[in-house]
């Protein structure tokens, strides 16, 4: 590049812990005094964090690359592909697509300068793999949602469950020490975020990491220690793993109201049988009654949870018991993915291969059976009022949207003095539709979630 990069765009798909790599790419480039825009053909640098966990989300990336490389017509345009797939593909993705600069896998994000000035120099790096030493720079990200911050508790996952590409692409269980969790949630209390989501692969399984004087401390002593945290309006965390779950976690999610009664817990399937070939190591039983347990502790909980159609060898009346444990359950929301075949995983191996046709028929049956659900539960808060995060514009003019305490979205009228983003109010819930509820503001206006801002002034005159 002849001249230095000034605008860069970054386009991301997949999971939470792509979401906030985004956010430590950008303030990377913030810091070097690059600026972000929404048009990827004003962009000096594009970059592309992916995923890898279907096949249909790697090709994505693929064909948006193809698309990108037109720009590069334009002169000196850099395209990076980062995240899962970048991991995943190393070297070979520059094979594949020359028309890539640079490929940086999830672990080796914080190295994104490093890389661009070696771009800069004309190299072309690949830098994958898990490093020990791994740079985690909280003064360096960019968060750009206002109301949500995101702090990584347990990197990678030791979890082998046989349809799952994450061990290889996000790499070994690490747990973060509690006090540097805890100085980036008070970093961000005292920056006004008022909803705080603690994230790891298999968030419940966070120990404190042996590192000298271990504590011994595990997630239920990390939630206490969080949640005692002033300023915090919202606790969230994500994703917990069901075999992890303990009585004393349990009651500490009962315990703290700040705490979201909102719980994602992927089962995946219904069927014992279909469990074991995953390897998620519960049954549907332990499942249900952790569920009871868990609802016993905190009356308003509601749960999502993931769950995959199709695995390998599932028969009509496997997939039939995960459509009972749908009804038994009511989730609130439910992510139901058709299985996809993932390199380096075990469960390709075990045949009984499910006719693409008959895997999207169940997909779509189970779709429409949750749909059901939603609308009942959604209906039955009809004429209930909640505190609603802000969380930003609706799609019809004049609405704004948010999130009640339990994480259902909300389109509410803003009305003549629209709330800040990132404030509460109180929404009264008029309609609801299977995917969302529509209100309107009640009570005393917006106020600021997170710390409130004393006013210093420092004049010289
Ligand atoms: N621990 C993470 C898992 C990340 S993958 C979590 O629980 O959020 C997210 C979801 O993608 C999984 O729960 C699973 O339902 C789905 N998934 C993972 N691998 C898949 C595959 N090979 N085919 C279809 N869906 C898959
Ligand atoms: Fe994947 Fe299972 Fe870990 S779904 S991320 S291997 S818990």
């Amino acid at each position: 590049m002849t001249r230095p990069p000034r605008r860069f765009f970054i386009e991301t798909w997949g999971c939470q812990m792509n979401e906030l790599d985004t956010q430590r790419m950008a303030g990377q480039l913030m810091q070097q005094g690059l600026l972000p825009t929404r048009e990827p053909e004003e962009a000096d640098v594009l970059l592309l964090n992916s995923c890898s966990v279907r096949e249909n989300a790697q090709n994505k990336v693929y064909s948006r690359i193809g698309e990108y490389r037109r720009l590069k017509r334009r002169g000196d345009v850099w395209i990076g592909l980062c995240g899962c797939v970048a991991q995943q593909e190393g070297e070979a993705a520059l094979d594949r697509a020359p028309e890539l600069d640079f490929v940086l896998g999830p672990a080796r994000v914080g190295e994104l300068r490093e890389i661009l000035d070696r771009r800069r120099s004309g190299e072309r790096v690949v830098a994958t793999g898990f490093p020990e030493e791994r740079s985690f720079d909280i003064d360096s990200i960019s968060r750009d949602g206002v109301y949500k911050g995101m702090v990584t508790c347990i990197e990678g996952c030791d979890k082998r469950c046989t349809f799952c590409i994450v061990p290889s692409t996000r790499g070994p269980e690490r747990c973060r020490p509690m006090a540097e969790i805890l100085q980036e949630v008070r970093h961000l209390v005292d920056y006004g975020f008022g909803e705080i989501e603690l994230l790891g692969q298999t968030i419940n399984h966070w120990r404190e990491p042996d590192h000298g004087e271990a504590t011994g401390a595990d997630f239920a002593d990390l939630l206490d220690a969080v949640a005692a945290v002033p300023g915090i309006e919202r606790l969230r965390f994500i994703t917990s793993y069901p075999r992890d779950f303990t009585e004393r976690m349990i009651d500490a999610f009962a315990r703290h109201e700040i705490i979201s009664p909102y719980l994602h817990l992927p089962v995946q399937s219904g069927s014992n049988p279909v469990l074991r070939r995953m390897g998620r190591g519960y049954t549907v039983e332990s499942y249900l009654e952790l569920v009871d347990r868990i609802r016993a502790a905190r009356p308003d909980v509601v749960f999502s949870t993931d769950i995959i159609v199709g695995f390998p060898g599932e028969t009509e009346e496997q997939y039939g018991e995960t459509v009972r444990l749908l009804e038994r359950v009511r989730f609130g929301t439910v992510y139901a993915f058709k299985y996809s075949p993932r390199p380096g995983t075990a469960a390709p191996r075990l045949g009984g291969t499910v006719d693409p046709d008959v895997a999207n028929r169940r997909l779509n049956e189970l779709f429409a059976v949750q749909t059901e659900i939603q609308r009942e539960l959604n209906r039955a808060l009809v004429g209930e009022t909640f505190q609603v995060i802000v969380t930003g514009w609706g799609k019809e003019p004049g609405f704004q949207t948010g999130r009640t305490p339990c994480h259902r979205m909300v389109n509410f009228e803003a009305g003549s003095a629209p709330a800040d983003l990132g404030t509460m109010v109180e929404v009264a819930i008029d309609r609801a539709f299977p995917h969302s509820l529509v209100g309107r503001r009640v009570g005393e206006e917006g106020r600021p979630s997170g710390a409130s801002s004393p006013l210093t002034v420092l004049s010289t005159g």
